[in-house]
């Protein structure tokens, strides 16, 4: 959908054409039939009150599904969140290196930029798990993981080592040690591949920044108009009837923050890239305005995101980057992330 603004500032995404398809049939609706056995959702108290009828069940937790079969605790959930926490702290830590150089191809600058600053001194062993190529297929992941555990050893004393790769070392099976390498996958991975997918969509949306533009309210407006997690799936239950009749009981739901993010009737201008609305916005209570998930249940991962994204940022402002003039269009694929596929950064 073009969302070109008179004074030109947001730059146009080309939509997959399922998405595309999504935004112009059913922009503004807060329900509607999406396949014969799922609705779609995009009304703000609806949405509220079907996140709110029921928590998520296992599968649908998208940190900690089931690994290979076995439940994820809430124990080890909250133990794994803890550490990789605490390692972006550690590594927020650290002084901005003036020598690093964010131009080139984004989300790809920003992820290699992310996997060091959180992961650099980690072994290869472990490092690979947040590589990139990973993405192209579970089984690839799943190889990774299985020859990584396999070949494991306790490192030299020296060796530095983060709070997630101590879990992992600290298992004392085969089995646990897997389990634990793919947890840190599912953890760690999402600090590079979300953050680096924000950010490359705030800079083809909106950038340069004005100067007394706040990041935080550029990454509020990325997430609005370009939500990385752009969809919520719950799968059908007796509940969501009960909330509303047109929901059959084999129906699965289909939540769209993508949609609420734009609904006309919820944000004025609403395809327009306008950081400065957060002036008087709160993104944590806006109806609709959901990118971290339902507040019964909000991303875990949020009070890293923001920190996160607000370093890149900081670079980008810094080198006075900017997206490479040559480059006038960019593609938003139907993938599991939301996100602008190629953005391409260069010093004017
Ligand atoms: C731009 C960055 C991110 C966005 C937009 C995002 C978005 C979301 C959303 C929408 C949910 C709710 C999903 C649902 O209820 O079905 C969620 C849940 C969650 N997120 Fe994030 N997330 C981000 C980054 C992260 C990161 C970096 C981590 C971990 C390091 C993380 C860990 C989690 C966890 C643990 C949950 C709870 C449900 C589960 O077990 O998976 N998120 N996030």
């Amino acid at each position: 959908m073009p969302q070109q603004r008179a004074g030109g500032r947001t730059r146009p995404v080309e939509f997959a054409p399922r998405i595309e398809e999504l935004l112009s049939r059913h922009l503004g609706s807060h329900l509607f039939r999406l396949e014969p056995d799922t609705i779609g959702v995009a009304g703000p108290d609806l949405m509220d009150r079907l996140l709110a009828c029921r928590p998520a069940n296992a599968a649908e937790r998208p940190t900690f599904k089931p690994v290979q079969g076995r439940l994820v605790s809430r124990a080890d959930a909250s133990t794994y969140m803890q550490a990789v926490g605490s390692d972006v702290r550690a590594a927020l830590q650290r002084p901005q290196d003036a020598a690093v150089d964010l131009t080139g191809r984004w989300p790809h600058a920003a992820h290699t930029y992310l996997r060091d600053l959180v992961f650099g001194d980690e072994s290869l062993r472990f490092r690979v798990l947040v590589d990139r190529r990973l993405e192209l297929t579970p089984k690839i992941t799943w190889s990774a993981v299985a020859s990584g555990a396999a070949f494991l050893g306790k490192p030299r004393n020296d060796a530095p080592l983060s709070k997630l790769a101590s879990l992992v070392l600290d298992s004392t099976s085969y089995a646990d040690r897997r389990y634990a390498m793919y947890l840190y996958r599912r953890v760690a991975a999402p600090v590079c591949f979300t953050v680096s997918a924000l950010v490359t969509n705030a800079l083809w949306l909106g950038a340069p920044f004005g100067d007394g533009v706040p990041n935080r309210n550029i990454i509020l407006e990325a997430l609005r108009l370009l939500p990385p997690s752009w969809n919520i799936l719950r799968v059908a239950s007796p509940e969501f009837p009960a909330v509303d009749e047109r929901i059959g009981p084999g129906d699965d739901i289909l939540l769209l923050p993508l949609l609420s993010h734009r609904d006309p009737g919820l944000w004025d201008e609403p395809g327009e890239f306008l950081p400065e609305r957060w002036d008087g916005l709160d993104g944590d209570r806006h109806p609709g305005y959901l990118p971290f998930g339902p507040a019964s249940e909000r991303c875990w991962g949020r009070h890293m995101v923001l920190p996160l994204a607000e370093r890149l940022l900081d670079i980008v402002r810094r080198d006075g980057l900017v997206v490479s003039p040559d480059q006038t269009r960019a593609r938003v694929e139907l993938d599991g992330l939301l996100e602008v596929s190629e953005v391409r950064m260069v010093r004017p």
